[in-house]
């Protein structure tokens, strides 16, 4: 497969954005675009670390223009900032509304109860925030919300990325809920999916509760990923589902972490459907 040497943009016609005032359409081609770009970019960066004989080096330069193409076209986007601002968007009511409300229904759900020791403070942490205002935020069910995301837009969350965030030293730093809301499909590398899935269930305290969220077509419309296979994935990580919902285009799930159930399998890339109109979402472990 070449990547390189392009021309034209690689999304296809590309207009500066404004920040605010972005149309549903708009802000779904903004998300559409910016995950793209974000895949491609990692994929030569993958490229040029595995290339090590002359000839191919001598492909770098193309590469590196690429490179610097994707970076360029996605500051025309507005970068990871507008992004985020589409995806906010995306969180109002009128375009499917924030995630963390089917969290809190669910919480108050039998069976779904939070593991608190005695004098234990209940808390939860939001990987991939974008608003300090959300449901969950608004609500008194936790004592205490750490937020992170790869870029903070608000002094109460913390610049992080989840997958290089130091593991938790003692009890005092895990969790009683992790929530993931559309985080996993942003994450561009397949190993780092299964990466992220795993690292959840050592910052949760034994029987801590995973909400994820995931576009359903990751699951219901990839050549690698289905139901089953992603209940597996979660299985061996010691993980039991106790909710799950979908609607148009999001699957909403509630976990429970049993991390003396984790067989820790191997899940390696392989194809579940074929088709040509499938995508290519992946989780490897
Ligand atoms: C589509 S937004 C989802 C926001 C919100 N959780 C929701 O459900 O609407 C994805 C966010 O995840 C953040 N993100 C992606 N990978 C991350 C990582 N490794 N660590 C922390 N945040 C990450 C991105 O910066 C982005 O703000």
């Amino acid at each position: 497969m070449v990547f390189f040497g392009k021309k034209s943009p690689i999304t296809g016609k590309q207009n500066a954005r404004k920040t605010t005032g972005l149309k549903a359409a708009s802000t779904r081609s903004i998300i559409n675009k910016y995950h793209q770009l974000n895949k491609r970019k990692l994929q030569l960066q993958g490229l040029k670390k595995r290339m090590k004989k002359a000839e191919e080096q001598a492909k770098e330069a193309e590469i590196d223009a690429e490179i610097t193409q994707i970076d360029s076209e996605m500051e025309k986007l507005g970068g990871l900032e507008v992004y985020q601002k589409a995806s906010l968007k995306g969180q109002d009511q009128t375009r499917g509304g924030d995630s963390s409300h089917v969290l809190l229904k669910w919480l108050k759900n039998e069976g779904n109860e939070l593991a608190l020791e005695e004098g234990q403070e209940k808390k939860l942490l939001e990987v991939g925030c974008l608003s300090v205002s959300n449901a969950v935020s608004k609500s008194t069910e936790f004592d205490t919300i750490d937020r992170i995301d790869l870029r903070s837009n608000d002094p109460l969350i913390k610049q992080q990325d989840f997958l290089k965030r130091p593991l938790p030293k003692s009890d005092q730093e895990k969790y009683h809920v992790i929530s993931l809301s559309l985080v996993l499909n942003f994450v561009p590398v397949t190993a780092d999916r299964g990466k992220m899935l795993q690292l959840t269930t050592k910052f949760l305290h034994p029987q801590g509760l995973l909400f994820f969220v995931l576009p359903k077509a990751c699951v219901e419309n990839s050549r690698y990923l289905d139901g089953e296979l992603f209940d597996s994935i979660m299985a061996s990580l010691g993980y039991e589902k106790l909710e799950e919902t979908t609607t148009d285009k999001l699957i909403y799930q509630l976990w429970r972490c049993r991390q003396e159930k984790a067989k820790y399998q191997k899940f390696t890339k392989n194809e579940v459907r074929s088709g040509s109109t499938r995508n290519n979402f992946c989780i490897t472990l």
